[in-house]
């Protein structure tokens, strides 16, 4: 399917932040996806120029990227309980449908852009549906996050889980998609949020963020769900895997009460990785659902995210930890892969 011009929209990006989806490319464990590729999915910038039909975006507007589109018009966007646009690019019958076509080339070879945003270039092009414009005064070096890391955290316990006043939390895994977790689990007013890592030094940040415990695995020598069932009295009320790794995932289900608990999957495992559990887990009345982008309508919730973070609804600059011109991604990686960051935000 070829991107109609009519319909894009040409915009110069200004701020964007390294999530650890593009290290998953960089790494090769996402094998669905096509190279070279320009990577990069939060970010934000401000357009330069847009196609004849597209009418509620104009240039000098200032936008993010959204990497699950919103046409409105497919089954999934017409149901109230999904954010999973048909012209997502995760859907096997889009992924074989993309073939070679793709917007960018490079010296007559094709160049693929990560989840159609490909936000580490200077200028990118994207579908009207892929693109929503925020406040005029959003402050872009603070808002990329929302085109990724911070929504989907956040969303997964507001939207998927549908965290309760009062409740117990347990999240794995504090990046900056897990603490953008906690940051959601204490907005909806959980009572416990207990974080797991084993990286200790991401506890002092987990703590700003929300997080009312945490712990390491490394330090027990028995499996983390008995440690969580202790600590809990038999088990936490919702329990989030943000990590990508299937053991964890695992863990994370048997971490949940019996009869109740819900478990929400937010990291992204390698494309190989299959998950093996014991399925009475669930028939003992368990709960496992996965999140994608927090589970937020993208063109409708964006704005609105941005508008809630400029009124100060909740605080995603303790996230970011670090700030370098674009020129030093490679840092940034660097940064990201030794444990040192949780969110670098590159601007040109
Ligand atoms: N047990 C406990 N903690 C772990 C484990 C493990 N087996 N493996 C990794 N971690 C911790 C790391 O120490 C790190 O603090 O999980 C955290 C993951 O954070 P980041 O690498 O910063 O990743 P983030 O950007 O938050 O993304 C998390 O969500 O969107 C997806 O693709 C993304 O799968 C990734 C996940
Ligand atoms: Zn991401
Ligand atoms: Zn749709």
């Amino acid at each position: 399917m070829k991107t109609s011009l009519f319909f894009v929209c040409f915009f110069q990006i200004l701020a964007t932040a390294i999530c650890r989806s593009d290290e998953h490319v960089l790494r090769g464990s996402l094998s669905d996806v096509k190279y070279p590729i320009i990577l990069g999915h939060e970010g934000a910038g401000i357009v330069e120029s847009v196609g004849s039909s597209v009418t509620d975006i104009k240039p000098g507007d200032k936008v993010i990227p959204l990497f699950v589109p919103q046409c409105g018009t497919c089954r999934c966007c017409l149901n109230p309980e999904s954010n999973f646009c048909y012209k997502n690019v995760f859907s096997y019958s889009n992924r074989s449908s993309k073939s070679d076509d793709t917007i960018f080339t490079c010296n007559g070879t094709s160049v693929s852009n990560f989840l159609d945003t490909g936000t580490f270039t200077e200028y990118t092009v994207v579908e009207d549906i892929s693109v929503a414009k925020i406040h005029k005064d959003a402050p872009l070096d603070k808002v990329c996050l929302i085109g990724c890391g911070f929504s989907t955290g956040y969303g997964s316990a507001m939207n998927t889980a549908k965290v309760k006043p009062g409740s117990t939390c347990a999240v794995f895994g504090l990046g900056g998609v897990g603490l953008s977790v906690i940051i959601g689990c204490k907005v909806a007013g959980a009572s416990r949020i207990i974080g797991i890592d084993f990286n200790t030094n991401k506890f002092a940040k987990a703590k700003e963020c929300g997080a009312t415990e945490c712990i390491n695995p490394k330090d027990y020598d028995r499996p983390i769900h008995e440690v969580l069932a202790e600590m809990t009295e038999g088990g936490v009320d919702y329990s989030f895997e943000v990590i990508g790794n299937t053991e964890v995932m695992e863990s994370a289900l048997t971490s949940s009460h019996f009869g109740y608990g819900t478990t929400i999957i937010v990291g992204v495992a390698p494309s190989s990785a299959k998950m093996s559990f014991d399925p009475s887990l669930l028939l003992t009345g368990r709960t496992m659902k996965g999140s994608i982008f927090g589970g937020w309508k993208s063109k409708d919730h964006v704005p609105k995210l941005v508008c809630d973070y400029m009124n100060k609804k909740f605080n995603l600059d303790m996230l970011i930890t670090h700030k370098l011109p674009f020129e030093k991604i490679n840092e940034g990686f660097k940064l990201l892969c030794n444990g040192e960051s949780i969110r670098t935000v590159l601007t040109l």
